[in-house]
């Protein structure tokens, strides 16, 4: 049943765009199929593939209740394309051509731009589960080990979102796309993923933490982006990718608030009430909070390089366009063309950070950015509800979003997390306290071991104050020999 609520799981590929009709775009799918269970036996979740995971499945795409709990071998997944139901008479609403019907075809003067936005949208999904590959063998309870698998699986499901609208609306140029799409390696020499963020490694669990907090926050923006899209199948698309992604931030936040709750606990059990005092924290086997504070500064900066230069006529013309949008467009009061309208953008301009009005159709990306640091700033300001909780002296934050750029305008100069700027000499000088050094990557090296007995965490990670799906504190999320 083609726009219907539930979900068509008769055939190999369950879906709600009415694949049993479309011979066309189910041969290409089914073609592309094993090729995807090679890639995620190889680069997914290492030696997890027979364990029985309790996951959540898509079965309706009805925002009331569309997920169904269940053990399932990941291999075994029922990865699907799932639209969100489509809205009648839906209007472009941005860009030149705002207030004609959306499109449900794509229209032949931005193929190219389209293809390339779903290319893109499309290799960072499978990057991240290549990312996460061997955090399975080090995690610190059953719970977060299905929560890392849960993520797994539906970035696996994001890329088939991508790989349908690239197969169903792109031909041969398409199937060539989606064959790409698995060819290239997160990290690899020669085939690198496409995004910076997305070829560094995810060594430990507190980095996925940021990972999910941060870096799939970024993906939610875009998304929230895309969801506008004139380009009706994909706005479908990303609304319904939203609510899955939802969780994964959930994962990220939670999981690093636990980490600092358990930190916090084990320095007030103990009488240590100087967070500074590395060395008496980490005797406890708990993760400091200085540390934490140079992940997020790790974490954020290389995030933000994910929203490309702050002014680009790229972004420009995907707005002009109709395909790509800003952050909930649909709230914004002003006339949706921006022709005449201008935007404030932080610049480097003679040594000097200052704030420059720019054409607001040129300075999208640094917009999508503000919109993203103000999202950010709630989780850090939860997790500083934490510290404060316990008594302690200590407060994090997001560092300038100057500091330790590779892209934009910021990227050839040296900023310290305060927002000074600094000689190459003396920004180098101070590194180590900026960002995560090869010591801390040793000792949370030390804590990595993973702790597999139902109900069971790790020292350095407080349990959660709430079960998934409900479940009791000793629920068996994996059951890793069966
Ligand atoms: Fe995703
Ligand atoms: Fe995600």
């Amino acid at each position: 049943m083609p726009d219907g609520l539930n979900v068509d799981y008769d055939g190999l590929i369950p879906n709600n765009v009415g694949l049993a009709g479309d011979a066309r775009v189910r041969k290409a799918l089914e073609t592309w199929h094993p090729g995807y269970i090679d890639w995620w036996k190889v680069r997914g979740p290492d030696g997890f593939n027979d364990a029985l995971v309790y996951l959540r499945t898509a079965v309706s795409v009805d925002p009331s209740g569309w997920a169904k709990f269940g053990f399932v071998r990941m291999p075994d997944y029922k990865w699907g394309i799932l639209l969100a139901p489509a809205v009648e008479d839906r209007r472009i609403p941005f860009g030149r051509h705002r207030g004609e019907p959306a499109w449900q075809e794509v229209p032949g003067e931005y193929r190219a731009m389209l293809r390339r936005l779903l290319v893109i949208q499309g290799d960072t999904e499978p990057a991240s589960v290549e990312q996460q590959r061997h955090l399975g063998a080090t995690a610190p309870s059953l719970y977060d080990l299905r929560n890392l698998f849960q993520v797994n699986v539906e970035e696996g499901r994001h890329l088939w979102a991508m790989v349908y609208l690239l197969q169903k609306y792109f031909g041969a140029d398409g199937r060539e796309e989606a064959e790409e799409l698995l060819r290239r390696s997160s990290g690899d020499q020669d085939t690198p993923r496409m995004l910076g963020a997305f070829n560094e490694a995810t060594p430990d669990w507190l980095s996925f933490f940021m990972f999910t907090t941060f870096t799939d926050r970024d993906g939610k923006m875009q998304l929230e982006a895309l969801a506008q899209s004139g380009f009706d199948p994909l706005s479908r698309t990303c609304r319904f990718m939203l609510t899955e992604e939802a969780h994964h931030m959930f994962v990220g936040e939670s999981g690093v608030g636990r980490i600092i709750a358990r930190t916090c606990e084990a320095m007030r059990d103990a009488g240590i009430d100087d967070p500074t005092d590395i060395a008496a924290v980490r005797r406890l086997g708990v993760i400091d909070l200085p540390l934490i504070q140079r992940k997020i500064n790790l974490h954020f900066s290389l995030t933000l390089d994910l929203f490309g230069n702050e002014i680009s006529t790229n972004a420009a013309n995907a707005f002009n366009a109709g395909l790509k949008g800003r952050f909930r467009e649909h709230t914004l009061t002003d006339d949706h063309q921006l022709a005449g309208d201008t935007y404030p953008v932080l610049r480097l301009i003679d040594g000097a950070v200052v704030r420059e009005d720019v054409p607001a159709l040129s300075s999208l990306n640094m917009r999508l950015r503000d919109d993203f640091v103000d999202d950010t700033q709630g989780g850090v300001g939860r997790w500083n509800k934490i510290i404060a909780r316990h008594g302690l002296d200590f407060r994090l934050a997001l560092p300038h979003v100057g500091f330790n750029r590779r892209i934009g305008e910021f990227a050839r100069a040296q900023i310290d997390p305060a927002g000074h700027i600094m000689g190459a000499a003396s920004w180098q000088a101070a590194r180590d306290d900026f960002l995560p050094t090869a010591a801390d990557g040793d000792y949370l090296a030390t804590l990595m071991r993973p702790v597999r007995e139902p109900g069971g965490f790790a020292g350095w990670i407080a349990p959660p104050r709430l079960g998934i799906d409900n479940k009791p504190g000793d629920f068996e999320y994996v059951k890793i020999h069966d």
